[in-house]
């Protein structure tokens, strides 16, 4: 339970990019309604208050995978553990991650996504870990590129704990 947590993006920074996020896919989907599929539970602060700064209609639906187990290494094999209810058919959808960092969970939605007939389909993460992918994934929106650390806060756990951090932050393990 002592873990040392240090700062990475504070707060204002947090909610800066965030807005700034919103208002680009606002014009980006003008006319369109975007179907927000957050992953949780990681992204579920960053999809709520992402969806807040939107302007376009939005539906908002929510799915669990896992690629980790309880530590801090991917297994590297995506499950989807909760489904969406609302059917993607159609529709404009915007997987919200958390962070990416070997790229499996969003390499497979994508797939995921595609093979369930969307109209579109496009990424969107908080975090990207460049140095830690191990496919290749094109994200349409990035908020921080951060270096290889471990970070929490904001959503992100270490074992379940520290995801109501208002900040993200790095765990000194
Ligand atoms: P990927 O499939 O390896 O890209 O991993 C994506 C998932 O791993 C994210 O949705 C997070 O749940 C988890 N993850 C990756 N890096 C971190 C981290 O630094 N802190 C907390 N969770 C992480
Ligand atoms: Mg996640």
């Amino acid at each position: 339970m002592s873990e040392k947590i240090s700062v990475m993006i504070s707060e204002d920074e947090l909610e800066a990019k965030i807005a700034e996020m919103g208002k680009k896919i606002s014009e980006d989907y003008a006319g369109e309604e975007v179907y927000i599929i957050c992953i949780l539970r990681g992204a579920s602060f960053f999809a709520c208050e992402l969806a807040k700064r939107i302007t376009v209609p939005v539906i908002i639906d929510f799915m669990t995978t896992s690629s980790y187990g309880s530590g801090t290494v991917s297994s590297g094999v995506v499950t989807i553990k909760s489904d969406v209810e609302i059917p993607v058919e159609g529709k404009n959808v915007l997987i919200v991650e958390d962070i990416i960092d070997s790229g499996n969970t969003l390499h497979y939605l994508l797939d995921v996504f595609k093979d369930r007939n969307a109209k579109s389909v496009k990424l969107c993460t908080m975090l990207d870990k460049p140095s830690r992918r191990e496919v290749h994934v094109d994200v349409d929106y990035t908020g921080f590129q951060i270096e290889d650390k471990f970070v929490v806060g904001y959503g992100l756990d270490y074992d379940q704990r520290y995801r109501n951090l208002p900040y993200i932050g790095v765990v000194e393990l």
